[in-house]
């Protein structure tokens, strides 16, 4: 969750100081940038050599640097952040936030960031409870701020109480709750989502199937989980496992099974995506044992399936999304944009099996999405992860 987000650790003076190294140690290892600010109390209690080490920047604390006069401009930093952090949280400092003095570089860049701040205060219990230090929380909490609370327990003052500078660790777990809360933009949104192939009986021991591994529908499904969405998953025969809870499996056999399914589901579901590889014949009858063979030929009767799309799109209601797959070997877009208006969806993903590294059993996927006014979307070769991720993007238009 915190991969690649941009940090500012703000740390002020408190005993607590020593306890920021530790935290931006576990920030980094997060994979999050860090650009570390420090107060000149701070500087007494931590070394700003320890702090630059485990963030690989210089630690900024003063507006000019005194050798060369280099400005450091808290408005850019204001604006790089995607979160501040303040921790530890001095009652000092906090009065100074509420009161709008920035006689510093951290306190200056708390004014003009755009981004949002937590506050991890660090100080004696007394001082804590103090009506004027309760007063400055609740300003900072009106103000935006989000205030990491501290935790109880053993002081440096000797004595024993609430004040102490929350774990690192909770801190932490605050941050990548907050984010992941921010990027889940599906929650309370409903996904249908087949995947795989399906499995048409001949005997006890036969069927007829095709090569789809469901890699493009587990990736679609676990897309639109992390997105907050609940996901309803119908499968046809595939070894692949879900990892999050959030998605619902339900496994089938045969286009007559995932047709049921689908129908069930398809009434509380906001959007739907059609991946699976339903076949589209079935044997019109399977023999109760297995069939022998005579030497003759052999002829099967085929009876058509149920086109699955088909339906789900005739029945589809305003505020529902439904899209299809096609996956082509000759006049692609023709036959993509065919299916498109056949089966009444909103939008089609082709794949061609004219274009190298698209289709059943490969990692990779290569996408034309085609949408009913026939505007035309080109994407790359990517990985099917890769692709499950822009195809959820872009269903992401249609959801109200
Ligand atoms: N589909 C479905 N039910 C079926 C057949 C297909 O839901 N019985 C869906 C697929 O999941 C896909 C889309 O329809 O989203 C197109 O599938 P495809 O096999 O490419 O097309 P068909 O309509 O089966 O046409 P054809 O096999 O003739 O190309």
């Amino acid at each position: 969750m915190l991969k690649g987000k941009k940090i500012i650790l703000g740390i002020t003076g408190s005993i607590a100081a020593y306890k920021s190294a530790y935290l931006l140690r576990l920030l980094v290892k997060e994979g999050a940038e860090v650009q570390v600010l420090m107060t000149k109390a701070a500087k007494e209690f931590i070394t700003p050599v320890t702090m630059s080490a485990l963030s690989g920047r210089p630690v900024l604390g003063e507006f000019f640097e005194s050798k060369d006069g280099t400005w450091h401009s808290h408005v850019d930093l204001g604006l790089w952040a995607d979160l501040m952090l303040i921790a530890p949280a001095s009652a000092n400092t906090m009065g100074k936030m509420v009161s709008g003095i920035c006689d510093n570089l951290l306190l200056t860049t708390y004014l003009s960031a755009k981004c949002p701040v937590f506050v991890a205060p660090a100080m004696d219990l007394d001082m804590y409870k103090h009506p004027a230090t309760q007063d400055n929380v609740k300003k900072l909490k009106e103000y935006g701020a989000v205030i990491i609370e501290p935790a109880t327990g053993e002081l440096a003052s000797g004595l024993s109480g609430k004040g102490r500078m929350e774990d690192p660790e909770v801190i932490v777990d605050n941050l990548r709750a907050f984010f992941s809360e921010k990027n889940k933009p599906l929650k309370g949104k409903t996904f249908l989502i087949t995947a795989g192939p399906t499995y048409e009986k001949i005997d006890p021991v036969r069927f007829i199937g095709n090569y789809s591994s469901g890699k493009m529908g587990f990736n679609l499904a676990e897309e639109a989980a992390s997105r907050g969405a609940e996901v309803i998953l119908v499968s046809g025969p595939s070894q692949l496992k879900t990892i999050n809870p959030a998605i619902k499996r339900i496994d089938v056999e045969s286009a007559e099974e995932m047709k049921e399914a689908c129908e069930k589901y398809f009434k509380s579901a906001n959007a739907a995506v059609m991946s699976a590889a339903v076949a589209d014949y079935t044997p019109e009858t399977v023999a109760d044992n297995k069939m022998k063979r005579t030497g003759d030929e052999l002829m099967l009767k085929l009876k058509p399936t149920t086109d699955i799309a088909a339906m789900l799109g005739s029945r589809k209601r305003d505020d529902q999304v439904v899209a299809g797959f096609a996956l082509e070997t000759n006049d692609a877009r023709k036959n993509a944009v065919e299916k498109l208006k056949k089966k009444n969806l909103d939008f089609i993903v082709l794949n061609s099996l004219e274009d190298e590294g698209a289709g059943f059993m490969s990692d990779t996927n290569k996408i034309t999405i085609i949408d009913r006014e026939n505007k035309t979307k080109e994407f790359p070769l990517k990985t099917k992860q890769e692709v499950a991720s822009d195809i959820i993007d872009y269903l992401l238009s249609y959801l109200k």
